[in-house]
């Protein structure tokens, strides 16, 4: 076989995040046991001193608070040693300006992952695209460290951040209310019930008994409201 065509593992949506421990720009931490109680995105970036990462790390850091108030960490990966991170992470605060954001300094962790074993482990090396940088993975564990959601990027292609945190905020939205989110959503849309699963459930949505729901375009695809103040009461912290 192809060494490029060697079979990959990688953890699913659904599975209990693959446990680790690793060496950080904030100190060593112990995956996911560290996280436990909030929800936490691990992401990997294909290589320090790169302008693309530069533009995601600059992006990501500054909108910390704002994950932070989602009860959401950030936790970062790439290929690269300790001392590179740290020379680089120095350099973004010093140097570096993106979109008006400067100063910017990187107070989350970002693991060093030389040997590969996290990236391997988490399918973030995808050799066909390159087989020594990991690429643009990222990964959304809830607080009992369930992957919840997985997005993968290739290397020329930075992550919009609006959609990490419009994710983030659909995830908790969904648990919190019991209800799923349609294409695009954003907090204060109406939100989708989960379809009937009986005739009789079917025939009273139709005929509007059901007080719960809102509007049933069609017996199997039925809303309700779910005003945006009480999405974010709810999930973000005071
Ligand atoms: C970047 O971050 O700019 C980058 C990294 C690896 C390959 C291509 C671009």
């Amino acid at each position: 076989m192809d060494d490029k065509q060697e079979h990959i593992s990688m953890p699913r949506i659904g599975d209990a995040a693959p446990e680790f421990t690793a060496v950080t720009t904030q100190g060593t931490i112990q995956f996911p046991t560290d996280y436990k109680g909030s929800w936490v995105i691990l992401f990997s970036h294909p290589a320090d001193f790169t302008p693309v990462c530069t533009s995601e790390f600059i992006t990501f850091a500054s909108m910390e608070e704002q994950f932070a108030q989602a009860n959401c960490k950030l936790v970062g990966l790439s290929v690269d040693g300790l001392y590179s991170h740290i020379a680089w992470l120095r350099t973004i605060k010093e140097k570096i300006e993106y979109r008006g954001m400067k100063n910017v300094e990187v107070n989350f962790p970002l693991i060093e992952d030389i040997t590969m074993n996290v990236a391997k482990t988490y399918g973030m090396i995808q050799p066909n695209e390159a087989t020594t940088k990991a690429v643009r993975a990222v990964f959304f564990i809830d607080p009992k460290g369930i992957i919840r959601t997985i997005i993968y990027y290739p290397l020329s292609l930075g992550r919009n951040f609006d959609e990490l945190y419009r994710v983030l905020l659909a995830l908790q939205t969904a648990d919190a209310f019991n209800v799923a989110t349609p294409a695009d959503w954003r907090p204060g849309d109406d939100v989708i019930i989960s379809p009937a699963g009986s005739c009789g459930v079917a025939k009273d949505r139709m005929e509007g008994k059901d007080a719960a729901i809102d509007e049933c375009k069609d017996w199997f695809f039925c809303t309700k409201k779910l005003n945006k103040d009480k999405v974010l009461d709810k999930i973000l912290k005071k």
